[in-house]
């Protein structure tokens, strides 16, 4: 079994870390005539549009990001209303602009580059307003293109070895990734980005799911092949990376069906693609190729606590459930979007971190994460700015919910260095570093935990812009210097590796010109 051999995931970790020479020597540049398109256009398959007027939820984003995965009810199936919801707030267009080299769509989860490689399709039996099927999202044009016609939800539940939030869902979302679009810019480091970019735009699908008081979960363990064949990928090029069962029935669904390769055309990308096979023999390393194998992957999970606290502990002080923003989690989905110049004269405060903080960590629904509230990343900060605390370096003890200083002082330089010499990170009131315990990560899940990790990142990264957009603070993603992160908080993160940064402050006004 090729995911109990680690050794692939770390040759591919260790073979994308930025450094400041690596930086420095990649001649790689940006071929603009040659830039991938942003959608995957099948040219010739039916399509259903979908409603664009849905119905808000008028749930308050703060709750919806940390809701807990409803119960199962019988009745919990969503309708084309729901589903268009769901769909439109985590991978919808919802601003465009010109540039340069072209137009932009900007989607409502962030992204890397705003290259937008995630793609998601729906694999449903029968719901009100939407027939039985498999189907591609096309936000382009907000519609679903119909691949497969008939319930498929048997095969489905078949290679996730029946996981019961599978097997009883009304439908079920997956996400992909296709290398090129990311690779286009960030070469072989796209596979950590399939990771990060699903991962925000899970943080929203989960909370749109739960504020529209449907049961929605991340399943990381299936067979590949399978659920790669029944979306008819070429797997050289995108490849299935998760599934998000959503609602719930009692009824069961028909048996597995054949499920003939479909051949479908789609619209070339570019005029020509660049293939990086560090990234597809992570991919096939990190493969479950049975049932047997993917039932066995999932007893695997276990708590990972973390280390014991040496230095002092504050306890963080979460905004009283009354006096937290109502903004609902649409507005917020639509009023978010990566701040590109921080303040840096303006503070936060410790209840906006602590909210921001409280609400990210609760715990994400994942097959990985069992029992609930287990997390594979750790989180340490870098607070510039934050009223009642001191500036340094803090290590985030969730058990406690308390911050614990590593070390006092101004590290604004500092902060400027790891996040890849941006000002971004500088400029904000704090810099927040996922770091993880990499070996025992991948000791526990094999490689398949190397995209369990990435994920978690960057679903836990983007609860953390709801949660600072709700409050009407701004944030970004980031990419870094992976060992100089884990040099400056050490001794105590000695061993882990860097795997996420976020920093989150007050964007800066620009005055009228
Ligand atoms: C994981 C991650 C890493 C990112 N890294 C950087 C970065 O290093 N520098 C930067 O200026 N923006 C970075 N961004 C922001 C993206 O460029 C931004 O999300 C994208 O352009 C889409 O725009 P939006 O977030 O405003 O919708 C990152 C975003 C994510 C999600």
């Amino acid at each position: 079994m090729n995911n109990r051999d680690i050794h692939a995931a770390w040759k591919y970790h260790d073979g994308t870390k930025h450094s400041y020479w690596s930086i420095r020597n990649n001649p790689h540049f940006l071929d603009w005539a040659n830039r991938p398109l942003p959608f995957k256009i099948y040219p010739q398959i039916e399509s259903v549009p979908l409603p664009r007027d849905v119905s808000q939820t008028g749930v308050a984003a703060l709750s919806a990001i940390s809701e807990p995965a409803p119960t199962p009810r019988a009745d919990s199936l969503p309708d084309l209303q729901d589903l268009a919801r769901i769909l439109y707030f985590s991978a919808g267009v919802t601003r465009q602009r010109t540039y340069p080299g072209g137009e932009i769509y900007f989607r409502a989860a962030a992204c890397t580059g705003a290259l937008y490689e995630i793609e998601l399709y729906v694999v449903t039996g029968d719901l009100p307003g939407l027939d039985a099927g498999v189907y591609h999202f096309n936000p382009a044009d907000v519609s679903l293109g119909l691949l497969r016609k008939g319930d498929f939800r048997n095969n489905l539940a078949q290679a996730a070895a029946m996981e019961p939030a599978v097997a009883h869902a009304s439908a079920t979302i997956i996400c992909t990734g296709t290398y090129w679009r990311n690779a286009w810019k960030y070469q072989a480091r796209t596979y950590r980005h399939f990771g990060w970019d699903s991962g925000t735009l899970l943080a929203n699908m989960l909370a749109v799911s739960a504020a529209s008081g449907l049961r929605a979960e991340i399943v990381l363990g299936f067979v590949d092949a399978q659920v790669n064949r029944l979306l008819d990928l070429n797997t050289r090029r995108e490849v299935s990376l998760c599934l998000v069962p959503i609602g719930h029935t009692s009824e069961s669904s028909p048996e597995p069906k054949e499920i003939p390769a479909l051949g479908l055309e789609t619209i070339p990308l570019s005029q020509h693609e660049v293939e990086y096979p560090a990234m597809l023999e992570m991919h096939d390393a990190s493969s479950l190729e049975s049932e047997e194998e993917v039932a066995q992957w999932r007893e695997k999970n276990r708590i990972l606590p973390s280390s014991a606290s040496a230095g002092e502990l504050l306890p963080l002080q979460p905004l009283p459930e009354e006096e937290q923003p109502t903004d609902t989690i649409e507005q917020v989905i639509l009023r978010r979007g990566s701040t590109r110049t921080f303040d840096r004269t303006a503070s936060i405060t410790l209840a906006q971190l602590s909210t921001i903080f409280d609400r990210a960590t609760r715990g994400l629904a994942a097959d990985f994460l069992r029992p609930p509230g287990t997390q594979l990343n750790d989180l340490y900060l870098i607070v510039h700015s934050v009223q009642g605390l001191k500036p340094g370096a803090y290590f985030f003890r969730r058990e406690g919910n308390t911050l614990e200083l590593l070390k006092e002082g101004k590290f604004r330089s500092e902060a400027y260095h790891l996040g890849l010499e941006q000002e971004l990170p500088a400029d904000a009131c704090v810099a927040i570093f996922f770091l993880a315990d990499l070996n025992r990560i991948l000791e526990l899940h094999g490689n398949r935990g190397y995209r369990a990790l990435q994920l978690e990142a960057g679903a836990i990264g983007g609860r953390m812009y709801l949660a600072a957009y709700a409050q009407h603070l701004g944030a970004t993603g980031l990419t870094f210097f992976d060992d100089d992160v884990t040099d400056f908080f050490s001794p105590h993160a000695k061993g882990k590796n860097a795997i996420f940064l976020l920093a989150i402050g007050k964007p800066l006004k620009r005055k009228p010109q």
